[in-house]
C-alpha cells in the first residue's frame, strides 16, 4: 500500500506543469513512404492536422489494405491550447438499407451478403471527414495536402514487402472483380515486391478531390462511377446517399488515469468508452508493481476487458440514433460497482445470455502525428477487412469498404459462429455502424505525452489499453510498450486470445488454474503507431514491428 502511494506520488510529480512542446514534428504510420511524404507538409509550414490529412490520403495509395478514400475513420485532435476535438467520418448505411438486408429469401442469415458483397458497402466517409477536419484546423491549402497522393498514384511507387504479402493473400478474392485485378495484378498474378504500382484511375479521382474538395468525391464523375458500379452489381448506394453524407465534429470522451488525461473517440466508436472504463477499473490496482504479462497483471486486465466488452455489446451504437449512456459508463461510480464483481483469485464467467459477436476483418490502419506547436493528431481509418469489399470502382481506382459487416445482422439472432443480436447496433437507413477504432491521446496538463492507436477490430481497444499500461504503469519506453506481447478478452467467447509466446507456460498454467481459458491467436494482435513526447520535449516514435512497411518521419 505504501509502495502504491509512493508510486502515485512519483506519477503526480511527473505530471507537474512545464512539459515542453515537442522538439520535433513527427509522423508515424504503417507506410514509411506515406510518413515521409506526409511529414513534407511540415517543410511547407503545415501543422499536425495538415500532415495527418496528407498522410491519410497517401495511405490510400501506398497502403491499400486499409488506407482509403472509399472507407471511413475517426480522428482525435489536441490543440496547442489544451482543448481537444474529434472528427467522425464513419460510413453510414445507405438509405435503401433495412434491418433484414443480410437475410436470404428464407429469412436465414447470409454471411457473404453481410461481409463480402456489394451490399456490405457503407457510404464512404473518409473524404468528407478529412476535408472537414482540414477546413476547421488545417493551415495549408487543401490542394497541397492532396498533391503528394496524386503524384504517387500517377507516377507509381515500388511495391513494399508487406504490400506484396497482402496482395498475394487477397488476390483469390479479387478475381471476380476485373477492375481490382487490373489495379493489383499483372497477367493474373499479384504484384511482387519491387514492382512499380501505378494507379492512374486513382490519381484522377484524387485530382478531382484535390480540385473540388469533398464534392470531387460525393458529386460529379466520382459519384457517377460509384453509382454505376452499384447499379451494375445490384448495390444500393445512390447519388442521394453520397450527397447527404456528412462527417461530424464531436466531443471526445475523456477520462484520467494516474494523473494523466486520456482523450479518445466516442460513439459511434466503442473504443474511447471501453478504454476509459477499463482504465477507471485498473486505477485502483497497483498494476505497476506486477510484472508485464504476469499472472496477476494478466488476470486483472482480462477481468477489466471482460466487463467493458459486456457493456459495449449491450449499450453502444450510433449516438445520433441510440441513447448511449456515455457519462455513466465512464464514471468512477460505474467502475466502483463493477470493481465489486472482480475477484483477484478467480476468473469470472461470461454469461452467454442472448448475444455473441459478429465476424470481423483484420485490417485498419492508424497514424499518429505531432507538430512543434503542440498539436497532436491520432487518426484511425479502415475499409473494414483487408482491401475492404475487394471491389475497386471501375474507372475511379479506389477500393470500396465492407463496413456494413460491423452492423448486427438481425435482432435477437445468436449463433455459434459468433453473431450478435443486440438492438443498438442493428441496421437502419443513414445510421453509423459501431466501431472499435480507438485513436487516443494521453496528455498531461493539456500537453500531449502520447499519441496512439492500432488496427485489429475489437482487439484494437485492448491493444491501446496494453500500450498505455505499458507506458504509464510499467514505465516502458514506447517501443518496448509496443513490442510487449498482447492478449485480448472480449466477454464472449469467454476466453483469452493471446499472441504466441504471450505467456510463459507457468503463467499460462496459473491463469488456467484460476479459470481462464487461453487460446493462441493465429495472427499477431494489432499494429500500433505511436509517438511519445517526454517532459523535456524530446519525442520518440514507436513503430510496431509486427508488420513490415511502417515507418516514422520527423522534422
Ligand atoms: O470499425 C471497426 O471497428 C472495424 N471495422 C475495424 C476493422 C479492423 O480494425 C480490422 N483491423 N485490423
Amino acid at each position: 500500500m505504501q509502495l502504491h502511494a509512493l508510486r502515485l506520488l512519483i506519477l503526480a510529480l511527473m505530471a507537474a506543469p512545464g512539459a515542453a512542446p515537442p522538439e520535433k514534428a513527427c509522423v508515424v504510420s504503417e507506410s514509411a513512404i506515406a510518413s515521409e511524404l506526409g511529414a513534407g507538409m511540415f517543410d511547407c509550414g503545415g501543422n499536425a492536422l495538415d500532415a495527418a490529412v496528407a498522410t491519410a490520403l497517401l495511405l490510400a495509395v501506398t497502403h491499400p489494405t486499409a488506407g482509403n478514400v472509399g472507407g471511413g475513420g475517426f480522428m482525435v485532435v489536441c490543440l496547442p491550447d489544451g482543448s481537444a476535438t474529434t472528427f467522425d467520418f464513419r460510413e453510414t448505411a445507405p438509405l435503401a438499407s433495412s434491418p433484414g438486408m443480410f437475410l436470404d429469401g428464407n429469412g436465414n442469415y447470409d454471411a457473404d451478403r453481410h461481409h463480402s458483397s456489394i451490399l456490405s458497402v457503407g457510404v464512404p466517409g473518409s473524404v468528407a471527414g478529412l476535408h472537414l477536419a482540414h477546413s476547421r484546423l488545417g493551415k495549408l491549402p487543401w490542394r497541397d495536402l492532396v498533391a503528394p497522393a496524386v503524384e504517387v498514384a500517377s507516377k507509381g511507387f515500388r511495391v513494399t514487402k508487406g504490400l506484396a504479402a497482402s496482395l498475394k493473400e487477397v488476390l483469390p478474392q479479387m478475381r471476380k472483380y476485373p477492375a481490382s485485378m487490373a489495379q493489383f495484378a499483372r497477367s493474373g498474378e499479384p504484384l511482387r515486391e519491387g514492382d512499380l504500382l501505378v494507379q492512374a484511375d486513382l490519381a484522377r479521382t484524387l485530382e478531382r478531390i484535390r480540385d473540388e474538395g469533398a464534392k470531387g468525391f460525393y458529386q460529379g464523375e466520382t459519384a457517377e462511377l460509384i453509382v454505376k458500379e452499384m447499379e451494375r452489381q445490384g448495390g444500393i448506394i445512390r447519388h442521394e446517399d453520397l450527397k447527404r453524407y456528412q462527417a461530424v465534429e464531436r466531443r471526445p470522451v475523456q477520462g484520467t488515469y494516474r494523473g494523466f488525461e486520456v482523450i479518445s473517440m466516442g460513439p459511434p466508436s466503442s473504443g474511447g468508452i471501453a478504454l476509459i472504463e477499463m482504465l477507471n477499473l485498473l486505477e485502483s490496482h497497483d498494476v505497476g508493481s506486477l510484472g508485464v504479462r504476469s499472472v496477476a497483471e494478466s488476470h486483472i486486465l482480462a477481468e477489466c476487458m471482460r466487463r467493458a466488452f459486456a457493456d459495449r455489446a449491450r449499450l453502444l451504437g450510433d449516438p445520433d440514433r441510440v441513447d448511449v449512456p456515455i457519462a455513466k459508463l465512464i464514471s468512477r461510480e460505474h467502475a466502483a460497482n463493477l470493481q465489486k464483481t472482480i475477484s483477484l483469485k478467480k476468473a469470472s464467467k461470461s454469461s452467454p445470455e442472448s448475444f455473441e459477436w459478429p465476424r470481423e476483418g483484420s485490417e485498419t490502419t492508424h497514424l499518429s502525428v505531432v507538430d512543434r506547436g503542440g498539436m497532436a493528431v491520432a487518426l484511425t481509418t479502415t475499409l473494414e477487412m483487408s482491401y475492404g469489399s475487394r471491389i475497386v470502382v471501375p474507372g475511379a481506382g479506389f477500393l470500396l469498404n465492407n463496413e456494413m459487416g460491423d452492423f448486427n445482422p438481425r435482432e435477437g439472432l445468436t449463433t455459434e459462429g459468433g453473431l450478435i443480436g443486440t438492438r443498438p447496433n442493428r441496421v437502419e437507413p443513414g445510421k453509423r455502424m459501431l466501431s472499435s477504432m480507438t485513436p487516443t491521446l494521453v496528455t498531461r496538463n493539456g500537453k500531449p505525452v502520447l499519441v496512439v492507436g492500432s488496427p485489429g477490430g475489437r482487439t484494437i481497444i485492448n491493444t491501446v489499453l496494453e500500450v498505455i499500461v505499458g507506458k504509464i504503469d510499467h514505465r516502458l519506453s514506447i517501443q518496448a510498450a509496443i513490442d510487449a506481447p498482447r492478449f485480448h478478452h472480449q466477454w464472449l467467447p469467454d476466453r483469452i486470445l493471446a499472441e504466441p509466446n504471450c505467456f510463459s507456460s507457468e503463467v499460462q498454467g496459473a491463469l488456467e488454474s484460476i479459470g481462464h481459458k487461453i487460446e493462441t491467436a493465429k495472427e499477431l494482435q494489432g499494429s500500433v503507431m505511436a509517438i511519445e513526447i517526454r517532459a523535456d520535449g524530446s519525442t520518440e516514435a514507436g513503430v510496431d514491428r509486427r508488420r513490415p512497411d511502417g515507418g516514422a518521419a520527423s522534422r
